[in-house]
């Protein structure tokens, strides 16, 4: 029996992934181990998505060639969208690869690695499907109070700046079913929050039912006190969600909405289809339907064409708009893409920093704002875990996905506490835990 050290890179999706892959390999005489001092397997799951991804992986790479050059490791694997997206460049770095696999072939890792250790070969492969869904793969999860279930794959958008259409493929959909069983399994293994995941959740469907049914069904039919799903495209934004989440409470009131772009010109260039008008009417409708909801974003700057005026625009919609809390990147060109066939990368790397920097700062801003809106009030908190930095304080989250810090009382992680938030900075809230008020008596004393 082989010892198999798994590190993984990237998205949520890419955390799920990794424990199909150690379902699928646990299940084929190997094991995981939790340091690479045990193992004689390095597998990487992998991210394409910008070039300091890549450049992680290449640094690690060489770190590992020289532990195997030593016989401190045996074999080497490159899993996920880098591998797919990188695997003639990778297969030439044998022998410090061995393994090359994509994000739909990790069925096929046990005959990779059976080629690699009694064949003397390589175990490559790239092929990407129309079908796979992993459905049938019970994830290895970690216990805990996370979860995540992909409830769809791939993407069809073809946003011009993107690699995860060519790295993950087209899209297709888990059955209702099959989701729903997942949705059991993780309640009755006591995770206390679960993520929905797919590339492009709004282009969900199963038979009749579109995302908006399925979230409805997870809602009623699980007991998972908070259920969260990322990402939506803001192009077909399924109003009918909107209701779903305001009428049911274990549907969390968060929402992260990549709006990529502020300006029209750019957005088209992207070829999101949808204008900075219309985010805004989805936006206003959304805090109509679900008051409190948090907003949460994506933005790049520096994309192909973006002029100083054009970047004014992103400004100014990330000043109206007020999201709780952005992810900001610059412009990275990826291989194969349609922006990379079509646009140049013309924004210099000086205009990137200097636009990254202002957004950064405006978003700090606004943030902190929002969160020191939130002092005085009673939070739900679900304990995640001790806080980094004491070990006497608490670490949680609100149903807006915000951090809670506080003094740790008798609770334990995966325990639901309300706290009363006394100060806020940017990232996180500052609070005490007060007394639970059942929820009946909150009632009866609103309608006295
Ligand atoms: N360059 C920079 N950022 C990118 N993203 C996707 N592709 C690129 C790229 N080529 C960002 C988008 C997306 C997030 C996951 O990563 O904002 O929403
Ligand atoms: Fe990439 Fe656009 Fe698909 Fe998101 S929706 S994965 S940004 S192509």
């Amino acid at each position: 029996m082989k010892n198999i050290y798994l590190e993984t890179y990237g998205c949520q999706m890419n955390e799920y992934d990794s424990e199909l892959v150690r379902s699928i390999l646990t299940a084929s005489q190997y094991q995981f181990v939790p340091s690479i001092d045990l193992a004689q397997i390095v597998l990487m799951n992998t991210c394409a998505v910008r070039e300091n991804a890549h450049q992680k992986i290449y640094h690690r790479l060489d770190e590992l060639k020289g532990m195997k050059k030593r016989g401190e490791i045996e074999v080497v694997g490159v899993l996920g969208c880098m591998a797919q997206s990188l695997r003639k460049t990778l297969a030439e770095r044998s022998p410090t690869v061995d393994v090359v696999a994509g994000p739909d072939s990790y069925k096929k890792l046990p005959n990779l690695l059976t080629a690699v250790y009694e064949n003397n070969n390589h175990g490559f492969d790239f092929a990407l499907s129309e079908f796979e869904t992993y459905a049938d793969i019970t994830p290895k999860r970690i216990a805990g109070i996370n979860a995540w279930v992909a409830i769809m794959r791939g993407c069809d958008n073809f946003c011009t700046f993107c690699v995860v259409p060519y790295t993950r493929g087209r899209e297709r959909s888990r059955s209702v079913e099959s989701v729903l069983n997942e949705a059991y399994r993780i309640e009755s293994e006591g995770f206390k929050q679960v993520t929905i995941l797919g590339q492009n959740v709004n282009s969900y469907h199963s038979g009749d039912d579109d995302f908006a049914d399925l979230m409805h069904t997870l809602a009623t039919k699980s007991n998972i006190p908070r259920i969260r799903f990322t990402s939506p495209h803001p192009k077909d934004f399924p109003r009918k969600l909107l209701h779903v989440i305001a009428e049911n409470p274990s549907l969390c009131k968060q929402i992260h909405l990549p709006l990529q772009a502020g300006n029209n010109t750019v957005l088209k260039r992207m070829n999101r289809t949808y204008t900075k008008e219309e985010f805004y009417d989805l936006v206003d409708e959304i805090r109509m339907i679900i008051p409190g909801v948090a907003l949460t974003t994506d933005i790049i700057v520096g994309f192909s064409g973006e002029s100083d005026a054009d970047f004014e625009d992103t400004f100014d919609v990330m000043e109206k708009v007020r999201f709780d809390s952005a992810f900001i990147f610059k412009y990275s060109e990826r291989k194969n893409t349609i922006a990379s066939r079509k646009f140049a990368d013309d924004v210099p790397e000086a205009a990137k920093t200097e636009r990254i920097v202002r957004l950064n700062d405006l978003q700090r801003q606004i943030s902190k704002e929002i969160n020191q809106t939130e002092i005085g009030k009673k939070v739900e908190v679900l304990i995640e875990h001790r806080s980094k930095k004491d070990a006497n304080e608490w670490l949680g989250r609100t149903d807006q996905n915000k951090g809670v810090v506080f003094a740790a009382t008798g609770k334990n992680p995966g325990d639901f506490v309300t706290v009363e938030i006394t100060s806020a900075t940017t990232n996180t809230l500052i609070g005490r835990a007060v007394n639970v008020v059942p929820k009946s008596s909150n009632i009866l004393s609103l309608s006295r």
